[in-house]
C-alpha cells in the first residue's frame, strides 16, 4: 500500500524565528506515530522561508489552475503529492502570518479535501490566528483538524523551547492520528 504522505509547513519566515523548533516537536510526534495498518508515513518539510514565494504573481485565477511560473508549479506539485498537511503557524497581530496566506492563495484545486492540522504558537496558544485561518481553509475546501496551541510561559519559551505538558502532547498526538487516518487517497 502507498505511504501516507504528510507535509509539515513551517510558516514563519523571520530570520530569528522559533517556528522550526515547534516543527521539530511535530516531527518527533510523527516519528512516534503508529501508522495505519499496512501503511507507512512519509514526512516532508516545506519551509516557507526557503520556498520564498513572491507575493502572488500568477496572471490567472488559481481556481483555473493554469500556472505560468515555475515556483507555482513546484508548490502545486508538492501539495498535490500531499495526503495530509500540518501547518506550524505563529500569531501576528491576532492573525496568521502573511507568508502563509500568500502560500495558500497561490493554489486552489490542490487544497480540495486535504485534511489539515493546525499547530499554533504564541501568547494564549495563537487562538486568534487559528480561528482566522480556519475560515480561509474552509473556503478552499480543506478539512480542518484542530491541534495544539503552544503558549508562551506555559508550554513554550520565547526562545522556542517546547515544554509540552500532557494536554499539549495529547492534542498533538490526537491531531496527527486523525490526520493520517483521514488522509486524502492519492489518485
Ligand atoms: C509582527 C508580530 C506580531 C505579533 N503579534 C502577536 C500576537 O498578536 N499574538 C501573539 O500571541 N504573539 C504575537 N507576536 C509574538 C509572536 O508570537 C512571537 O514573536 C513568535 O516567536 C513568532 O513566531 P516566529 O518566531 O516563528 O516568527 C507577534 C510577533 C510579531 C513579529
Amino acid at each position: 500500500m502507498a505511504p501516507v504522505r504528510v507535509s509539515v509547513v513551517i510558516a514563519s519566515t523571520r530570520p530569528t524565528r522559533i517556528g522550526h523548533h515547534v516543527a521539530d516537536w511535530v516531527l518527533a510526534g510523527l516519528r512516534d506515530l503508529a501508522a495505519p495498518a499496512g501503511r507507512t508515513v512519509e514526512v516532508t518539510v516545506h519551509d516557507l522561508r526557503e520556498l520564498a514565494l513572491p507575493f502572488l504573481d500568477e496572471p490567472g485565477q488559481p481556481a483555473d489552475g493554469h500556472y505560468v511560473h515555475d515556483h507555482t508549479r513546484q508548490w502545486s506539485a508538492a501539495m498535490s503529492a500531499t495526503d495530509a498537511l500540518v501547518l506550524v503557524m505563529p500569531e501576528y497581530n491576532r492573525g496568521y502570518n502573511a507568508a502563509l496566506k500568500n502560500a495558500i492563495d497561490y493554489l486552489y484545486a490542490e487544497w480540495d479535501g486535504l485534511p489539515v492540522g493546525l499547530v499554533g504558537y504564541g501568547w494564549h496558544g495563537a487562538s486568534y490566528a487559528k480561528s482566522a485561518l480556519q475560515q480561509t481553509l474552509e473556503r478552499v475546501k480543506m478539512t480542518v483538524v484542530d491541534g495544539p496551541g503552544l503558549s508562551f510561559e506555559e508550554t513554550l519559551t520565547q526562545e522556542g523551547e517546547v515544554r509540552a505538558d500532557d494536554e499539549a502532547q495529547a492534542a498533538l498526538d490526537t491531531m496527527l492520528g486523525e490526520l493520517v487516518t483521514t488522509a486524502r487517497t492519492p489518485g
